[in-house]
């Protein structure tokens, strides 16, 4: 096997992390895909091994979960996301123009192993469509153009940072990162932007406050109002709404249809 003493311990170290050692496949496969630059079949039959688990099982959830590749990866990943939002605002744009600037299809590595390409779904950051990730560091607010000059300045090795601050790093070392092996950057950079923090300001300035609970229910009752008395309110005139939509059910609409046509 090619995963060497290191790994074999760092694999193990993962599991003492968990009541039940299964409960650290993720972050293991991870850690495979930080050193083989892919979950390679090695790294299944490892997993496999150390935590009673058949191959098949392993692969199972490699190839369940899209963050996992079984083909090796370029030292960049640049993911762009296609969906609806990102793509009505120019990802679908973004997409096919880094397709054609570095020669290559979705999930595909370009020639020189620095960058490979894939269209990614949703990432939470609708506010800042459309977006890209590079070794899943977001880029914000990007255009086709903005993204040719990053992909240009990710082959040419030069120092590059997210949007949001964090300079980007490989993409194995941001596996090593998800395996649970910290790199001592994780406060580089705001955790939400502007744009995702726009309605909790608007929300400071009026003093709104969010609903209170239905203990019930452990869900909010009602939408964010002026203060809690009136969402409280709100939420008991929905109540005596749905109230009266109960006592008068289906079944007693329907007997009365019945009724009425005898
Ligand atoms: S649609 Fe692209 S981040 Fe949500």
């Amino acid at each position: 096997m090619s995963l060497g003493d290191t790994t074999m311990g760092e694999l193990r170290e993962l599991m003492a992390r968990y009541p039940q050692p299964r409960s650290a496949l993720l972050p293991m496969l991870h850690l495979v895909q930080s050193v083989e630059g892919s979950v390679t079949a090695e790294g299944i039959e490892t997993c496999a091994e150390l935590l009673g688990l058949s191959t098949a099982e392993v692969s199972g959830v490699a190839t369940f979960y899209t963050m996992y590749k079984r083909r090796p990866m370029g030292r960049h990943h640049v993911g762009v996301c296609t969906n609806t939002l990102c793509a009505v605002m120019g990802g679908d744009a973004i997409f096919e123009r880094l397709k054609d600037h570095l020669d290559v299809g979705n999930d595909e590595t370009t020639e020189d192993g620095a960058v490979t390409l894939e269209h990614i779904e949703c990432n939470a950051a609708c506010d800042f469509a459309p977006v890209l990730t590079v070794n899943w560091e977001f880029m914000d607010n990007q255009t086709p153009e903005s993204a040719v000059d990053l992909v240009d300045r990710l082959r040419a090795g030069e120092t590059v940072h997210s949007t949001r601050g964090a300079e980007i790093t490989s993409w194995r070392e941001a596996e090593r990162v998800l395996a649970g092996f910290e790199d001592g950057r994780a406060d580089e950079g705001p955790s939400a932007g502007p744009a995702s923090l726009a309605g909790l300001e608007i929300a400071a300035e009026r003093g709104w406050q969010a609903p209170p609970l239905d203990t019930d229910q452990g869900t909010a009752t009602a939408a964010a109002t002026e203060s809690p008395e009136a969402a409280a309110a709100e939420a008991d005139t929905g109540r005596a709404e749905d109230e009266t939509v109960a006592e008068e059910s289906p079944a007693d609409v329907e007997g009365g249809e019945a009724e009425e046509q005898s």
